[in-house]
């Protein structure tokens, strides 16, 4: 099973591809998480991403694609989280997959007001180590624990993110939409009530 999660930025797509891949054994990949810890180790795609990053840009295709080619598994059910957010890179990703017999079972469309997003990605706070994710007012993280601010969840930059999904990954929709694959979402409810639709959708086998 293969599943893509689209939706604009803070949405909730990290939150839900956690749970599941805990729960129910997917490969996580998040290409957010993958480029973050290439800018901490410094490493010359992390170097080259960072720029973009910062001004809440899209990485260029060519370098996500790479590095979706690298660290796609050959086995096992995957969970694509945050990726492809350009068309480009969903046709790469639908060429790269055909290649190997296989195909995006179903896409979640994360659906949320910019009010909603705003207020989610200014209360998120992560845990600078495991990467855990929290939000001060709906999932406050433990008393004590050491957290910080993302970078790109400062105002300015979310405003960009948002005009940057607006302009390049939202035409994303109607292209599952015909394809028959999109699964849309109610993304303003609770963490556990958009996973049981999630569920839902998926089958409980799975
Ligand atoms: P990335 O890290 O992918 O950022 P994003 O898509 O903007 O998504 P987020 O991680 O901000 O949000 P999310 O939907 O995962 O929400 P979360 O679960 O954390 O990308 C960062 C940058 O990397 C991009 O700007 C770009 O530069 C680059 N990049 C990445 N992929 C790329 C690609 N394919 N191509 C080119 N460039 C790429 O939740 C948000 C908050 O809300 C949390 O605090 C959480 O606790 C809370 N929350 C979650 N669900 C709920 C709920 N149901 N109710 C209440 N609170 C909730």
């Amino acid at each position: 099973m293969i599943l893509v999660f689209l939706g604009p930025p803070g949405a909730g797509k990290g939150t839900q591809a956690k749970l599941l891949s805990k729960e129910k054994g997917y490969v996580h990949i998040s290409t957010g998480d993958l480029l973050r810890e290439a800018v901490r180790k410094q490493t010359p795609l992390g170097k080259k991403a960072k720029e973009y990053m910062d001004r809440g840009e899209l990485v260029p295709d060519e370098l996500i694609i790479a590095l979706i080619e690298e660290v796609f598994p050959e086995h096992g059910k995957v969970i694509l989280d945050g990726f492809p957010r350009t068309v480009a890179q969903a046709k790469a990703l639908d060429e790269m997959l055909k290649k190997r017999g296989l195909k995006v079972d179903y896409v979640f469309f994360f659906d949320a007001p910019d009010e909603v997003i705003v207020e989610r990605l200014s209360g998120r706070r992560v845990d600078p180590e495991t990467g855990e994710v929290y939000h001060v007012k709906f999932n406050p993280p433990p008393p004590g624990k050491k957290v910080v601010q993302r970078e790109d969840d400062k105002p300015e930059v979310v405003r960009k993110r948002l005009a940057v999904y607006r302009e390049q990954t939202a035409p994303l929709i109607d292209y599952y939409e015909r394809k028959g694959i999109l699964k849309k979402l109610d993304a303003t409810k609770p963490i556990e009530e958009v996973y049981a639709e999630i569920k839902e959708v998926i089958g409980n086998g799975d």
